[in-house]
């Protein structure tokens, strides 16, 4: 969306506030939930602000950078608006706002949230979720070749922490891998099975910004099967319908989906009350499992399937819970028990603890949604910190009786935990920005204490156009978009900190 569109004709210059006294905004995070708070706050604030976005990588943009997966560049296009936004209002430029952003700063360790809540006017908690939540069964934390969705998508995606040749996703032996397992069927689980399935198609891959060593990696694995395994039954699948028609659409290239007939019946469908989405989702179904030719829909048959037949398979399992890992003597993953569910006329999964089975995989990765948690001063602060998200109403904070805590604020993944597209959390955003803005319309006069910043190493908005522009220019030389800084430390040498 162009930053234009934030730019209401109703922004006025509130005469009241023509002082020279501005309020200030921290924002932790720059995810889109962070950015998007910032440029609504920037665009529609009648209080003159002064808005810092606060990082804890050197560079901007949360999982828009290293979670949006390297063929949906298009998805990215929000950075441009961010972008946009942090040069209209950057500190040397005039605005009625001023914006700085400091990265490679964590809030809670290199800078206490206690100072923010100190000297700030308002805070906004925009931390997203970076931990992992776990199944809870034998084997998960020792097996090596079981990864979590977090693990593998930041590893491809090249971010700081996971990306290096010395990490465990780069020295696992790829070669090795034929069979893989993947719990959960949301976007991620698809995201991950795609680029599992297809990284050796250059023409899908090269000219994208994904990690190269992961690349390189992944290209050494003779991937024949990837099964995505649901604790649910079809109906309940999470992915939605283009991420499914997208993997669908692999079988030009001889990768072929499968989902058993015990799974998909038609005539156990309600069809009469079904959405119109659903009813897209079983077309796909109903073509893409005939043969070529007797498809019925020239939307399913752009691209015949190699003459030569598929040479790998993707498969939607459901209705199973993970039971255990098993591993060999050396601590390697051999394969994956599971016991068969049902599901209760109310939804609930019901385990058939005796019905069990065993999947022989070679690498398992855990596709549960990403995990959250507190910053490490919530307990002295008694900020509240529930069911894997900040404790909240409506954006404002809550401590742990129930009380909103004055000034402090959360929007995005961490403030209503990881499920929510790029396009919710910009509304989730906006929200809780005006909620910001009608507190400091109406509230006390600006903090007088000043926020102490001495001894950080932090990256401004100006080290990271560097960053960005020399990541263009070694992209360029491969045609890619970009080539990533694959460490923290080389991004500070680069900029010189
Ligand atoms: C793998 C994956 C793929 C996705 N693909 C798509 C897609 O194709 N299309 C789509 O619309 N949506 C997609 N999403 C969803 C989208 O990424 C989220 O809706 C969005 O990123 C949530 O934004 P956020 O700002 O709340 O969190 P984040 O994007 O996680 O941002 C949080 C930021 O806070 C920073 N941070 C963390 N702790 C601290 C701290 N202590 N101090 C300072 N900074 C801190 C982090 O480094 C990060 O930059 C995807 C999500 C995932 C996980
Ligand atoms: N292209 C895109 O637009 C895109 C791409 C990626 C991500 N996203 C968005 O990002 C958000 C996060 O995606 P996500 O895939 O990480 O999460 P998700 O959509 O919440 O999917 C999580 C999956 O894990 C399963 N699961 C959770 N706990 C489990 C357990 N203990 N045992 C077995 N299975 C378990 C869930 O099953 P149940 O359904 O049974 O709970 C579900 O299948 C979503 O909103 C997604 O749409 C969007």
């Amino acid at each position: 969306m162009p930053w234009t569109l934030y730019k209401s004709p109703t922004v006025r210059i509130g005469l009241r506030f023509l002082s020279n006294t501005r309020k200030s905004v921290s924002v932790v995070g720059s995810g889109p939930s962070g950015f998007y708070t910032v440029c609504r706050l920037l665009a529609k604030s009648e209080v003159p602000l002064n808005v810092t976005l606060w990082e804890k990588l050197p560079v901007p943009f949360g999982l828009s950078r290293y979670g949006v997966a390297p063929d949906h560049p298009e998805v990215k296009n929000c950075e441009d608006t961010f972008s946009r936004c942090a040069q209209e209002f950057g500190a040397s430029s005039g605005a009625r706002h001023t914006f700085k952003f400091m990265g490679n700063v964590s809030i809670g360790k290199d800078l206490k949230l206690r100072d923010l809540l100190d000297t700030q006017d308002a805070v906004i908690l925009s931390y997203g979720c970076s931990g992992d939540h776990k199944l809870g069964i034998p084997g998960e934390d020792s097996t090596s070749g079981v990864f979590t969705s977090r693990e593998f998508v930041s590893w491809y995606n090249g971010h700081p922490e996971f990306a290096g040749e010395n990490d465990k996703l780069t020295s696992f032996p790829w070669s090795k891998v034929r069979n893989v397992g993947i719990i959960g069927n949301g976007n991620v689980a698809l995201d991950i099975a795609r680029v599992l399935l297809s990284n050796n198609i250059p023409q899908l891959w090269s000219s994208t910004d994904i990690n190269p060593v992961a690349l390189k990696a992944l290209n050494q694995a003779p991937i024949e099967t990837v099964k995505m395994i649901a604790r649910r039954d079809f109906s309940h699948s999470k992915f939605t319908n283009k991420e499914f028609r997208e993997l669908w659409e692999l079988e030009r290239y001889g990768i072929q989906g499968i989902i058993k007939s015990e799974f998909f019946k038609l005539e156990d469908l309600d069809m009469e009350n079904a959405d119109r989405v659903f009813k897209r989702r079983v077309e796909m179904i109903s073509e893409y499992s005939l043969p070529f030719n007797q498809r019925t829909k020239k939307n399913y048959k752009k691209h015949h399937p190699p003459e030569s037949g598929p040479t790998k398979t993707w498969e939607m399992d459901y209705l199973k819970t993970p039971l255990a890992i098993n591993s060999n003597s050396q601590g390697d993953l051999e394969s994956l028990t599971l016991c068969r569910n049902s599901l209760s006329p109310s939804s609930r999964v019901e385990q058939h603890s005796s019905e069990t089975l065993t999947y022989n995989v070679d690498v398992l990765i855990t596709s549960l949604g990403y995990g959250s948690s507190p910053l490490h001063e919530f307990g002295p602060l008694q900020i509240g910190f529930v069911k894997n998200r900040v404790a909240n109403a409506n954006g404002h904070v809550l401590d742990t009786n129930g009380g909103i805590v004055p000034g402090l604020y959360a929007s995005g993944w961490i403030r209503k935990g990881s499920s929510g597209v790029i396009a919710s959390t910009m509304s989730d955003a906006f929200e809780v920005a005006d909620a910001v803005m009608a507190d400091l319309e109406s509230g006390s006069p600006p903090k007088a204490r000043e926020l102490k910043t001495q001894g950080l190493n932090y990256t401004t908005w100006e080290d990271w156009e560097i960053i960005d522009k020399e990541e263009k220019r070694r992209g360029m030389q491969h045609s890619k978009p970009r080539q990533k800084f694959l460490s923290v430390s080389e991004m500070l040498s680069f900029v010189k900190k």
